[in-house]
């Protein structure tokens, strides 16, 4: 029974492919031979191009596919819709274009796939544009420095690693330990302080669940219309894993192309490799070492260069991106993580040990580090900040051998007791990001020793009510250190006041 099943196969697949061979046009219409696990392989089409668009003629219709395999004689095709109507012997179109997606304001406010169909039970999107999702980076000229702040609204980032519009900063840890949590409060922060930086969230092989909550939060924060959220979840197959980032890059660069600026969050990067090794084995492209396949870092660098700041003759638009890589017991070594911590701008690095001492969010102030974004910081967050990382840093090492004895000085007891309020001053609750002011008070408080007589455990009070007390009576002063561009000093007129109000909220904590 089989064999006659199988012969008839066959026989109407050399038929097709005779046809084929008699026709004239094999550059632009081929068939397909072998099918399974989402990989079509095409005879014929000898004019497809990479990423190029193909469409595969079924029974019940049209399936689209794109080209990753260019081989002489047969095509390897990642199919983009479900392949089991597909079978050998369907006729292949070229559709003359490479994959684009949608592309602009309309997306705003919406959950799409990386083809750009909603997910959201929404209307149809239509759009005027639509981007290319391969397409090569800025070059250098059109390019300039980043100098404008990304503000997450975290203390310990906004003060220690300062984010610039344009960046790329990783965030990478193992699981579990607050990287989705950060990126969150960051397009918070964007709605929350008016920045009318666009967020777009790319979530890859991501449970829906989670997707959905996620959207839950950023609807009842009441940032959503200014997110776009691009969503695949561990069920979709491969290729659409693989083009999300891709996808949402392409949506980004409208804004950043139409002189806006947006904010684009890849979680995560892990997945995406993963999706992307899945797709090569499938491909049969030779497997080899850890390094599989061999284009993993092309993949992720020519997904990340596509993040910049333009120069001005191009609008002085901006992307940044936080892609986020998840590690394997905090090892930040393995291959896709040093690929993707040589490609970025520097990495945000969660530590597991902090996050169950309860030190959240659980950034390491050691492995941490932002290479550009200093020239991106505002003066007054600058001006307090310095003091804060040396004050940790001096913490740091005196903590390690503070543990064996007892009889320390009193200038070593200091250190270590600013540090421990430094510390507390730095544990941020999720959906709390502070603007400007709210963090440079505080840090200044700590800074200048006012809430040296508050035991630990009361700090976050002393900080609420510093907060409360400013807001409430100094309004306008708040609101002028909200710019960002003063200088903080002790012996100006905004360091006297933060100081007053300061030893003032301090009151009611100290023993
Ligand atoms: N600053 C914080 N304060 C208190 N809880 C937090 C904080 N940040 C994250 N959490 C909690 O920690 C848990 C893990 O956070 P999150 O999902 O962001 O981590 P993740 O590293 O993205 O995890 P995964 O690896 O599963 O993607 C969540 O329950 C979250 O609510
Ligand atoms: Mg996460």
């Amino acid at each position: 029974m089989a064999d006659i099943a199988v012969t008839e196969v066959s026989k109407g697949l050399r038929d097709a492919i005779a046809r084929l061979e008699t026709g004239e046009n094999m550059e632009s219409t081929g068939v397909v031979t072998r099918v399974g696990d989402g990989v079509a392989w095409v005879h014929g089409l000898r004019n497809a191009g990479y990423a190029e668009v193909l469409e595969i003629q079924t029974k019940q219709g049209v399936v689209e596919a794109f080209a990753l395999n260019l081989m002489e004689d047969e095509i390897g095709a990642v199919l983009l819709g479900s392949d089991k109507d597909v079978v050998a012997g369907d006729p292949v179109k070229l559709k003359g274009v490479v994959l684009e997606v949608p592309v602009g304001p309309e997306l705003l406010g919406r959950v799409v796939n990386p083809l750009g169909q909603p997910l959201d039970g929404g209307p149809a999107i239509t759009t005027k544009e639509n981007g290319l999702v391969e397409r090569p980076a800025i070059g250098v000229m059109g390019r300039k420095g980043v100098h404008e702040p990304l503000m997450t609204g975290i203390v310990a980032i906004d003060a220690m690693f300062p984010i610039g519009r344009g960046q790329r900063e990783l965030i990478i840890g193992d699981r579990q330990t607050g990287k989705t949590a950060i990126t969150l409060d960051t397009m918070i922060n964007q709605g929350r302080q008016k920045t009318g930086v666009v967020n777009i969230y790319v979530a890859i092989g991501q449970k829906l669940s989670k997707v959905a909550r996620l959207v839950e939060r950023l609807k009842q924060e009441g940032v959503m219309e200014q997110t776009i959220v691009v969503a695949t979840g561990p069920s979709d197959p491969a290729s659409l894993l693989y083009l999300a980032p891709y996808a949402g890059a392409a949506m980004g660069e409208w804004f950043r192309d139409n002189a806006k600026h947006a904010l684009i969050i890849y979680d995560d990067l892990t997945k995406h490799a993963v999706a992307y090794r899945q797709m090569s084995l499938l491909l049969r492209r030779p497997p080899g070492r850890e390094a599989f396949p061999g284009d993993v870092f092309y993949l992720h660098s020519r997904l990340l260069e596509r993040a910049a700041k333009l120069s001005d003759e191009l609008g002085a638009g901006s992307l940044t991106a936080l892609p986020i890589i998840e590690t394997q017991a905090g090892d930040i070594s393995a291959y896709i993580p040093t690929n993707v911590i040589s490609i970025t701008d520097g990495q945000i690095f969660m530590e597991t040990d902090l996050f169950y001492q309860g030190i959240r969010p659980a950034i390491s102030a050691g492995l941490s580090v932002s290479r550009v974004g200093g020239d991106a910081q505002t003066k007054s967050v600058k001006s307090v900040s310095g003091r804060l990382k040396l004050g940790l840093s001096q913490f740091r090492e005196l903590a390690a051998f503070a543990q064996f004895g007892s009889d320390l000085d009193d200038a070593t007891k200091k250190q270590i007791e600013r540090g421990q309020r430094l510390t507390e001053l730095l544990k941020q609750p999720q959906y709390s990001p502070l603007s400007i002011w709210e963090q440079v008070a505080s840090i200044f408080a700590v800074n200048e020793g006012h809430f040296d007589n508050v035991p630990r455990e009361k700090i976050k009070d002393a900080q609420a009510a510093l907060l409360a007390k400013l807001a409430k009576e100094h309004r306008k002063e708040m609101d002028a250190l909200n710019t960002g561009s003063e200088k903080i000093e002790a012996d100006s007129a905004t360091g006297k006041l933060l100081a007053k109000v300061a030893v003032a909220a301090a009151k009611g904590f100290e023993q």
